[in-house]
C-alpha cells in the first residue's frame, strides 16, 4: 500500500452545468429544440438546483469540497438583446456568495453549450458578430460578479460543441456541416480571445481565465489495419485535440488549460468522413462503462504528458463515468488519479480536481438515465450521497490517495 499526496492548495471538487442541473431554463435553444421534438428527452425541473443551490453546496461542504465548477446561464442573465435582467443577475450573486460564505473557491463557467433564443435566431455561433454579442454578455457578468471567483473558463468544450451541434448535427442547431463547423470554431475562438481580454481588463491580475478542452485519446484500431486507421487517428489528434490548444497558446490567452477528460477512441478508416468512426468490436481488451465508453486511466497520464509542452497550469474540470455498481465508481476515481499524481511527479502543474457531477443531471441528448454524480437525485428531486462519495470525502481531507 502506498500513499500519494498532492499540492497544498490543491483544489478538490466537483462540477454542474446550469442547464443540466438548476431547471425550467425555458429561454434557450436547447429548450426550443426539446420543445420541437427534436431532442428524444426534456430537462424540465432537471435536479431544481435553481432553488436548492444552497442545499448541494451544503452537501459539497460535508464533502469537504474546497471548490466548485458550475456555469452561468446566458440567457437568463440575458434574456433579449439589450436586456440584462437584475433579478437573474442578483440571483448569481447570491449562488457565488453562498460558496465563498461556505469556504468554497468557485470556478465559474460562461459558456456551457446553451444559447440565449434571440442570439440563436441570429444565427447563433454562425453569425460572425457572436464574438461581439458574447463578449457584451461577458462585460456584464464581469462588472456585476467579477468579483467573486479568481478562475474563469469561457467556453466549455467549444470542439465537442462544434462536432455535436454543427458537424454530427445531434445538438441544436443540429446543422451537419464541414464549412459551417469551421466557421463556428473560428467564431468560438474569437469570443474567448475577446472574452479573455475583457476579464482581465474589468479584474485583478490574480484572475486565472482559460477554455475547457475536452482531450481524448485518440488511437487507430490496430485489427484489420492497412495503415488507414491512422489517418482519422491522426485527424483528430489534431484538429480535436490540439489545434485550438496551440492557437490560444500562442497568442497568449490562457492562464491555465481546463482538461475534461473521459475516454479514448479507437478509431477506424471510414471513407465517408475523414474524421472517420469509433470501433467498439470487442477485439479492443479495455473495460468500458455504462455508456459503451473505454476506461482508460492511463491515457489520461499520456495527454497530461503531451499538454506539458505548454508550460501552463492544468485544471483537471471534469472526469468522471457512468457504472452499474458503486466500486466501479470508486475504482475509477481511484485509477485517474493515480495517473494524475504521475503527470505531477512527471512535472505537469496541476491546480486540481473536479469530479464530474456534483449530481446524477440531464445528460443532453442521453436524458436523465446516465448517473455521473457523487450525489443521486430522486424524482421528487431529493439528494442522497452516493457511497463512493466518501471515498472521495476522505481524498478530499487527506489531500492524498492510498493505492
Ligand atoms: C460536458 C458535460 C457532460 C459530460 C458527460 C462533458 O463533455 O461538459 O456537460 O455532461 O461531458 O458527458
Amino acid at each position: 500500500m502506498s500513499f500519494f499526496s498532492f499540492p497544498t492548495d490543491f483544489l478538490w471538487g466537483s462540477a454542474t452545468s446550469s442547464y443540466q442541473v438548476e431547471g425550467n431554463n425555458q429561454n434557450n435553444d436547447w429548450f426550443l429544440a426539446e420543445a420541437e421534438n427534436k431532442i428524444k428527452f426534456s430537462c424540465g425541473i432537471a435536479c431544481d438546483s435553481y432553488r436548492r443551490f444552497r442545499e448541494d453546496f451544503d452537501i459539497a461542504k460535508s464533502l469537504n469540497h474546497n471548490s466548485h465548477r458550475l456555469s452561468l446561464e446566458w440567457s437568463r442573465i440575458q434574456p433579449e438583446e439589450g436586456h440584462f435582467d437584475p433579478d437573474e443577475i442578483n440571483h448569481y450573486r447570491k449562488v457565488l456568495e453562498s460558496l465563498k460564505e461556505r469556504g468554497i473557491q468557485s470556478i465559474v463557467t460562461l459558456h456551457h453549450f446553451t444559447n440565449p433564443i434571440w442570439f440563436a435566431q441570429k444565427g447563433g455561433w454562425s453569425n460572425k458578430e457572436s464574438p461581439l454579442y458574447f463578449d457584451n454578455y461577458v462585460k456584464k457578468v464581469i462588472s456585476e460578479l467579477g468579483g467573486l471567483s479568481r478562475i474563469w473558463v469561457t467556453i466549455n468544450e467549444p470542439l465537442v460543441y462544434v462536432y455535436n451541434s454543427f458537424y454530427q448535427g445531434i445538438w441544436p442547431p443540429g446543422v451537419s456541416s464541414l464549412r459551417q463547423s469551421l466557421k463556428v470554431l473560428d467564431n468560438l475562438k474569437r469570443a474567448h480571445k475577446k472574452a479573455y481580454k475583457s476579464i482581465h481588463s474589468g479584474l485583478s491580475d490574480n484572475v486565472k481565465v482559460g477554455i475547457a478542452k475536452h482531450l481524448r485519446f485518440f488511437s487507430a484500431c490496430s485489427y484489420f489495419n492497412l495503415g488507414q486507421n491512422n489517418i482519422p487517428a491522426f485527424l483528430r489528434r489534431k484538429y480535436f485535440n490540439y489545434k485550438i490548444l496551440d492557437e490560444l497558446h500562442k497568442e497568449k490567452t490562457m492562464d491555465f488549460i481546463g482538461v475534461n477528460y473521459y475516454t479514448g477512441d479507437f478509431l477506424k478508416f471510414d471513407f465517408r468522413d475523414l474524421f472517420g468512426k469509433n470501433c467498439l468490436k470487442a477485439h479492443h481488451k479495455q473495460r468500458k462503462n455504462f455508456l459503451g465508453w473505454y476506461v482508460s486511466p492511463e491515457k489520461m497520464f499520456n495527454l497530461l504528458m503531451d499538454i506539458k509542452k505548454y508550460n501552463l497550469p492544468v485544471l483537471i474540470t471534469e472526469n468522471g463515468t457512468v457504472e452499474t455498481e458503486d466500486k466501479m465508481y470508486a475504482d475509477y476515481l481511484r485509477q485517474h488519479l493515480f495517473y494524475l499524481d504521475k503527470a505531477i511527479k512527471s512535472g505537469v502543474k496541476v491546480l486540481g480536481y473536479m469530479w464530474w457531477s456534483l449530481l446524477d443531471n440531464f445528460e443532453w441528448d442521453k436524458g436523465f438515465s446516465p448517473k455521473f454524480g457523487l450525489v443521486s437525485v430522486d424524482e421528487n428531486q431529493n439528494r442522497k450521497v452516493k457511497p463512493f462519495a466518501y471515498l472521495y470525502k476522505k481524498i478530499c481531507t487527506e489531500n492524498k490517495i492510498e493505492v
